[in-house]
């Protein structure tokens, strides 16, 4: 285990039995439909869409949006800034938002309201892991792997200030790592 980890929440086991799990139910329910898109929020998303999409056995499309609501923080600035718009026309299309973590649901609010506006033929939200205790924002997942305690989490994709992405399983932080990071 990485030296700035204070426990493991969820292993790589663990995980990738989740990712099977939701690959499955998200094929079956989209079935009928052959122009599913992914839509990846950057950069968070990376490790789990990539095993997701590999998961998943059916035609499908990828695509990234890249939003900011953290800069250098470990709390929600509750300020959106859209730093990469995607590159596809989802008018007609079934989109589903891939994210890391929904944490004030801010972020996904915001990102839901933009899109809902370009005309997709529906749009849903998957997320890997879900903080309920800390929600502002009223917005419904689709698509949740693990609901987990309000403590601030890295790996599997998820960052402090761009680091830990690489871990293969999902670890508390130890928070003198990121009160030194401030002082
Ligand atoms: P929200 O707008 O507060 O829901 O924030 C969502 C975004 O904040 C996520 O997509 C993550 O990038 C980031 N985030 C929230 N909680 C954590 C955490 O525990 N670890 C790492 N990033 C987090
Ligand atoms: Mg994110």
């Amino acid at each position: 285990m990485h030296t700035d980890i204070d426990r493991i929440l969820i292993t790589a086991e663990e995980i990738q039995a989740k990712v099977c799990e939701l690959a499955e139910q998200i094929s079956r329910d989209y079935a009928g439909h052959d122009n599913l898109l992914l839509l990846g929020v950057l950069k968070g998303c990376i490790v789990f869409i990539v095993d997701l999409m590999q998961a998943m056995q059916r035609p499908l499309a990828v695509d990234f949006i890249a939003i900011s609501s953290y800069g250098q923080s470990t709390v929600s600035s509750g300020v959106v800034r859209l730093l990469k718009d995607l590159e596809s026309d989802i008018a007609g299309r079934h989109v589903l938002i891939i994210e890391d973590i929904i944490d004030s649901g801010l972020t996904l609010a915001y990102l839901r309201s933009q899109l809902l506006r370009r005309n997709p033929a529906s749009l849903r939200i998957c997320a890997l892991l879900n903080k309920p205790e800390r929600r502002s924002a009223d917005v419904e997942v689709d698509y949740l792997g693990f609901d987990i305690p309000n403590e601030f989490v890295v790996g599997y994709g998820l960052d402090f200030d761009e680091r830990y992405r690489n871990l293969p399983y999902i670890g508390i932080l130890k928070p003198e790592v990121y009160v030194s990071n401030h002082e």
